[in-house]
């Protein structure tokens, strides 16, 4: 186990009827004008953005809302919301919705406690993010996890680039996570999000840090725990116990709990970004395309690692040790691809099979033209990007 500091300070209030205490908790942590930020219309139509707005009035609180937050959200959108917030003097952001809102509304906090920098400085990772807003977050979808991650995650439209950045500013004041406020999504978005929550402890878990500890069960566990409760969501959207395990895992997921003490990855994510960078493509599908390509790609550089992911997730106990690793990637693949009904290479996604050039674009784009390499199990330069995009396609 690795030396680490462990650093989760969001405030979580879980279970039904959590958003009655939004008002409250805007207030404790220092509140008064609150800028809501949501998406293209879920939250309207479920009534929950009329009651949190009547909250705040009753509450004697003056707000002013942005709607129209896509998913892959863009940082043209975040500028217009910086503008509206500074116009409205808003001293306290609040998300309303799913990783594309939050990420959107931590971006607007940056962006008006700087109003001088541009925010694509932070993104672009020209200049550190040295002060926010405070941002609260009420969370209708459970995926992303950036109800209390310390990542936001934007797409840089001028130039199709879509890059998160990294920070404890980050993080926001507190969570409101009511498992009801999730019964309308549609299936599509259920399953994306069971694959990115299973994602953010996967891709810490494919680590070379030495080690079979606490950490590994906490991910095994949990991983086995999303995929249990993602089928049973994805049967009946309206089971409490199922959107609840779902809700609770996709921030547990990605606060940093299930990677502690070893080295992360996150190799699927930067090369899914890209994906969708070019061509919009949710990020949860993006990750179940890119996983089993980079797995194929790569398990050969630890195979006792990827073995023991297949014994203790999918109960994989014969064969060589290669011959384990290799099965735990099929039944991983096939998981996303039978139960969640994702895509698992370009073909069986609306993008289909692409040329040569693409794959050489986005290989490009992933690695700075070459210049960088991303992630750490195999730190991942453009020649790897390239051959891990060709496996894909198909
Ligand atoms: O826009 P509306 O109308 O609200 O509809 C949304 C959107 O179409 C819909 N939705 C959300 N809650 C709903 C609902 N529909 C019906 N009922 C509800 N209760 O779901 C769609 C997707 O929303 P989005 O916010 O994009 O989903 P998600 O939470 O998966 O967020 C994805 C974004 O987060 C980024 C991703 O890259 C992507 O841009 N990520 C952010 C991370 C972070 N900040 O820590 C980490 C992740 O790895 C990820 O990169
Ligand atoms: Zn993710």
């Amino acid at each position: 186990m690795q030396s680490f500091e462990y650093y989760s300070p969001t405030e979580i209030v879980f279970g039904k009827g959590a958003e009655s205490k939004t008002a409250d908790k805007i207030m404790k942590h220092g509140g008064s004008r609150v800028f809501i930020v949501y998406g293209g219309g879920s939250v309207v139509r479920s009534g929950l953005l009329g009651r949190l707005q009547n909250q705040l009035e009753a509450a004697g609180m003056p707000y002013d809302s942005m709607g129209g937050v896509q998913p892959n959200p863009l940082m043209s959108k975040a500028r217009e919301g910086i503008q509206q917030a500074l116009d409205f003097k808003a001293d306290f952001i609040l998300g309303v919705g799913g990783g594309s809102v939050l990420d959107t509304a931590k971006a607007i906090a940056h962006g008006i406690a700087t109003p001088d920098v541009d925010i694509w400085e932070y993104w672009s990772g020209r200049q550190p993010i040295t002060k926010t807003t405070p941002v609260g977050a009420v969370l209708t979808i459970s995926a992303a996890g950036s109800e209390t991650s310390n990542s936001a995650v934007l797409t840089n439209d001028e130039i199709g680039k879509k890059c998160g950045t990294n920070t404890d500013l980050n993080r926001p004041k507190f969570a409101i996570m009511n498992p009801e406020l999730t019964y309308t999504l549609p299936p599509y978005q259920i399953a994306c999000g069971t694959a990115d929550i299973i994602m953010h402890t996967l891709e810490r878990y494919m680590t070379h840090t030495e080690g079979n500890n606490f950490t590994d069960r906490v991910a095994e566990e949990l991983i086995k725990n999303v995929m249990k409760f993602g089928r049973k969501a994805l049967a009946n959207r309206k089971d409490y116990e199922a959107m609840s395990e779902l809700m609770w895992c996709g921030s547990v997921s990605h606060t940093g709990f299930t990677g502690l003490g070893r080295t992360m990855d996150f190799a699927a994510h930067k090369l899914g970004h890209e994906l969708s960078g070019k061509f919009n493509i949710t990020h949860g599908a993006s990750l179940t395309i890119m996983w089993p390509a980079w797995a194929k790609h790569v398990y050969m550089d630890r195979p006792e690692r990827f073995a023991q992911y297949a014994e203790k997730v999918w109960g994989v106990n014969s064969g060589t040790v290669e011959e384990r690793a290799r099965a735990g990637i099929r039944m991983n693949e096939e998981f996303f691809k039978k139960e969640l009904g994702l895509p698992t290479c370009f073909s069986e996604s609306e993008i289909g099979v692409q040329d040569e050039s693409v794959l050489e674009y986005l290989a490009n784009m992933c690695t700075a033209n070459g210049t960088k390499k991303v992630a750490t199990f195999r730190p991942i330069d453009y020649e790897n990007a390239l051959a891990i995009y060709k496996l894909a396609n198909r």
